[in-house]
C-alpha cells in the first residue's frame, strides 16, 4: 500500500515492529520476529490462563490507557476476544462502529487515525480486507502509538498465528518433534500464512499445506513447507491437523473451485480422514467454522478437538501482546 516494491515494504514491516531497544512497539506480522521473542509471549500468555469455572485472570498494566479495536472487516473471536483482554487488563476499550463511522461519510482511514489520536487512543487494533494497511497506519501514528494488526486481507492474521502455536505447545510439546497438516484454501488465508511463519521460526519438525492445486499457496510464499494436493498423504502419521474454510470474500472468480460435496470428499477432515493421521493427532480451527465443508461437525465437538482451547487462548494470547506494546509505551 505504501511502498512501489512489496518485497521491500515487507522487510521495512518487520522492521517497524520494533523500538530500538529491540522491544515489541507494532505487532504487524509475525515474520522477521525471532523465536526468543515468540516464546516469551506464549510464556506471558499462558500465565492469564485459569480452569474453567474460574474468575478470568486480571492485571492493571494498561489502567489509564485506551485501545481501540478498528474491524474494517467482520469478526466474532478476534474483536470479543481484543476487548475482553484490553478491559481484564484495566484499559479503556473503545469499539468502533465501522459501519455508523464518519468513513461511510467518505472519511480517510488516516483522518479516522488521527481523530482517535487526538483522544489519547494509545492502541489501535486493526482489521482490513487490503494488504499493507495495519503497517500503513503505523507508518503514520505518533511515536508512543501502537497499531496491532488483528487480521489483514489474505497476508498476516498474527495474533491468531501465535494462538495456534501456543495451543500446539500446550497439547505437543516441542515443535521440532512435531508434523504438522494444514488443510483447505491456503492461498486466501492469512491464519495460513501467520502460524506457518510461527512454525517455521519455532523449528518445526514438518509442516503440510493440503489443499486442491486450485487453493495451493503461492510458490515460495512459505519457505520449507510441502505443498501436497492429497489429503490422504497431507494427513498421513500427522499431529496436528487444521482444518481452513473457503474464504469465498476473497475469491473473485469461483470457476475452478470445488463444489461442497466435492470438497468434503476430497478435503474435509472427518472421522474417517482422520484415520491418516496419528491417533492422538488433535484437530484445530481459527474459525468461523462451515460445517459439513471443511470440517465434520461431530468431529469438530469430538475429544481430539481444541478448537474451543484455541478461543479461550486467543484472550491470553491478545492480553500477553497489548501488556507488552504497554510496557514498550511506558519504557519510552
Ligand atoms: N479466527 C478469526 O479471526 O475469527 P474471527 O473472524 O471471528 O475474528
Amino acid at each position: 500500500m505504501n511502498a512501489a516494491n512489496p518485497i521491500e515494504a515487507r522487510k521495512d514491516e518487520a522492521a517497524l515492529q520494533l523500538d530500538a531497544s529491540g522491544n515489541l512497539r507494532h505487532l504487524l506480522t509475525l515474520k522477521g520476529l525471532d523465536k526468543t521473542l515468540l516464546t516469551d509471549i506464549l510464556d506471558d500468555a499462558q500465565q492469564y490462563l485459569t480452569e474453567p469455572g474460574e474468575l478470568p485472570a486480571r492485571g492493571k498494566s494498561l489502567a489509564g490507557r485506551t485501545v481501540a479495536n478498528l474491524f474494517f472487516e467482520a469478526s466474532t473471536r478476534t474483536r470479543a476476544s481484543f476487548d475482553l483482554a484490553g478491559k481484564r487488563l484495566g484499559a479503556d476499550v473503545l469499539n468502533l462502529d465501522v459501519n455508523t463511522s464518519s468513513r461511510k461519510k467518505g472519511e480517510s482511514i488516516l483522518d479516522t487515525i488521527y481523530t482517535l489520536e487526538a483522544m489519547h487512543v494509545d492502541i489501535m487494533v486493526v482489521r482490513d480486507a487490503s494488504a499493507g494497511v495495519p503497517a500503513f497506519i503505523a507508518r503514520h501514528v505518533l511515536p508512543h502509538v501502537s497499531i496491532l494488526n488483528a487480521g489483514e486481507s489474505d497476508v498476516s492474521h498474527p495474533t491468531q498465528g501465535l494462538l495456534d502455536i501456543l495451543t500446539m505447545r500446550q497439547h505437543k510439546g516441542a515443535f521440532k518433534d512435531l508434523t504438522v497438516a494444514i488443510v483447505g484454501d491456503i492461498r486466501h488465508s492469512r491464519v495460513a500464512m501467520s502460524t506457518s511463519h510461527a512454525l517455521s521460526t519455532l523449528g518445526v519438525g514438518e509442516l503440510r499445506l493440503i489443499s486442491p492445486p486450485v487453493l495451493a499457496p503461492e510458490p515460495d510464499s512459505v519457505p520449507g513447507a510441502r505443498v501436497i494436493d492429497n489429503l490422504k498423504d497431507g494427513l498421513a502419521g500427522a499431529d496436528v491437523v487444521m482444518a481452513l474454510r473457503i474464504q469465498r470474500e476473497r475469491i473473485g472468480n469461483l470457476d475452478g473451485i470445488p463444489g461442497i460435496d466435492e470438497y468434503f470428499a476430497n478435503y474435509g477432515i472427518s472421522h474417517e480422514s482422520m484415520k491418516f493421521a496419528r491417533p492422538d493427532a488433535i484437530v484445530m480451527h481459527p474459525g468461523p467454522m462451515n460445517r459439513g465443508i471443511e470440517i465434520e461437525g461431530s468431529l469438530a465437538d469430538g475429544p481430539q478437538s481444541v478448537i474451543t482451547q484455541q478461543v479461550t487462548n486467543g484472550v491470553a494470547i491478545r492480553m500477553a501482546v497489548l501488556d507488552r506494546v504497554g510496557k514498550t509505551m511506558a519504557a519510552r
